[in-house]
């Protein structure tokens, strides 16, 4: 919201005056948004209230419900997952797949999210700035930031002209004019999520300046080239995040992307590189207590927080509270199902029966009777939460991942829904791809 943020009233931290000196939104308006919201994360230590412990934008992912709940163990700033501008404005059934509407006739009023989903940067995909515009004052009021995704490195993106490819168009003119026409015309602070250009870490950081120069409030930095994705993915560079954090990390935040597995490399990436948070896409979708203090060093690895039945079982209540119809839950049964597989990955690996009995789910009702059976597995078994470790996530991180190869058909595309980097849904392409315009 725009009374969320305090406007500019002098030069930042007096490092850059000309950078900073006509800026909507001071320096700290990321750190004071959080301690705002600091009452609803008590088990934060105090010196985390003030770094942003941020769930990524996720197509099909980072949906209202699984929102809501990774807020419950110390997430303090989501992101919606990537809308797409065009089909924002124009499609009334696709707005209610990332927001509630008021029954008009023309089903352009938005309504607020709950409370308790706050606070919320809004992240969207686009080349045209007007289109952008339109597509974010539809919800301006309701969010405290919106985002540009710079990120998405897929065939679908290079297509429509947004994601990763943004970057390089027009020499980086593109998206530099699209920030200074949002910041102009927005009361919310406009926030970009970036990766490295192909061109390498010096022709990044020169772009990223600029976009900074043109009014951006923060930047997000995916330490990966846009060829850096599925198999390839390999780590991300915290070295690059601290030089972008050395060269503009006194005009706006700064948030890191990439490499976070548990609360240890919460506090080793922020000493390494100086931002003011980190963001977590694919461990905090496996395991969304991930910010808490739980499997570090501290605990002796052990999982000392909810055992995975849990967080299902958690999920599921909250997903009959919020269902599809309402508005918010990205695309229905087959997000929450996509949920459920990723929160069981390490048993569906063993259990082949029950794997196939979630991809056989169409309704909440099954999905629970599926946590029930591995609940009585579970007895029999003598499992131990405190045994438990991340497994989807690591799938492209220690190497070849063989477990596919002896996966049924149907499964490989239930788990290539899942496992696709950044915009990863058949659902999203078949919305947008049929699109003349992008
Ligand atoms: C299922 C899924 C959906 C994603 N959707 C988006 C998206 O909508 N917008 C975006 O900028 N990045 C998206 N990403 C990329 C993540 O936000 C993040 O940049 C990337 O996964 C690296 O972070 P990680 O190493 O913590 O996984 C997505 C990633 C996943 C796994």
């Amino acid at each position: 919201m725009a009374s969320s943020s305090s406007p500019d009233d002098g030069d930042g931290n007096g490092c850059c005056p000309s950078f900073s000196h006509h800026r909507k939104f001071h320096r700290n308006w990321l750190r004071d948004l959080l301690l705002r919201h600091a009452s609803n994360h008590p088990n934060l230590p105090p010196s985390l209230q003030s770094t942003a412990l941020v769930v990524a934008p996720m197509v099909d992912a980072s949906d209202l419900p699984f929102r809501l709940l990774t807020r419950r163990y110390n997430a303090n700033l989501c992101f919606t997952p990537m809308i797409h501008a065009k089909n924002f404005v124009e499609r009334p059934g696709y707005r209610r797949q990332f927001w509630k509407m008021m029954e008009d006739q023309q089903q352009k009023i938005m309504l607020p999210l709950p409370p308790e989903d706050r606070p919320l940067i809004a992240q969207f995909a686009g080349h045209d700035k007007d289109m952008l515009l339109r597509a974010m004052k539809l919800i301006e009021q309701h969010v405290d930031g919106v985002d540009i995704n710079c990120g998405c490195p897929q065939g679908i993106a290079k297509r429509g002209r947004y994601g990763a490819f943004l970057m390089e168009e027009l020499g980086g003119d593109r998206i530099v004019e699209i920030v200074q026409h949002l910041s102009e015309n927005l009361n919310v602070p406009v926030c970009v999520k970036l990766r490295i250009l192909p061109s390498g870490i010096e022709d990044s950081l020169e772009l990223y300046q600029r976009i900074v120069e043109a009014g951006a409030s923060m930047l997000t930095i995916h330490g990966r080239t846009r060829l850096q994705k599925q198999r390839n993915t390999g780590s991300a560079d915290w070295e690059l995040v601290r030089r972008v954090v050395e060269r503009v990390g006194h005009i706006v935040p700064v948030l890191s992307n990439g490499n976070i597995a548990n609360l240890d490399d919460v506090h080793r990436c922020l000493r390494e590189t100086g931002a003011d948070g980190v963001m977590s896409s694919e461990a905090i979708l496996e395991y969304p207590p991930l910010f808490t203090e739980t499997n570090v060093e501290s605990t002796n690895f052990q999982r000392t927080g909810p055992g995975r039945l849990q967080i299902a079982t958690e999920f599921l209540e909250i997903c009959k509270h919020y269902p599809p119809e309402d508005g918010g839950q990205g695309s229905g049964f087959k997000c929450i199902r996509a949920h459920v597989h990723r929160f069981l990955h390490a048993d569906l690996q063993l259990y082949k029966s029950i794997r196939d009995a979630v991809i056989a789910s169409f309704s909440i009702e099954a999905l629970e009777d599926v946590v029930k059976i591995l609940r009585e597995i579970y007895e029999t078994t003598g499992h131990e939460v405190s045994e438990e470790q991340l497994s989807w996530y690591f799938r492209h991180r220690g190497g070849v991942d063989e477990s596919q190869d002896d996966l049924p058909e149907e499964e490989k595309k239930e788990e290539a829904a899942v496992e696709e980097d950044d915009c990863p849904t058949d659902v999203f392409v078949e919305v947008c791809d049929n699109d003349g315009d992008y």
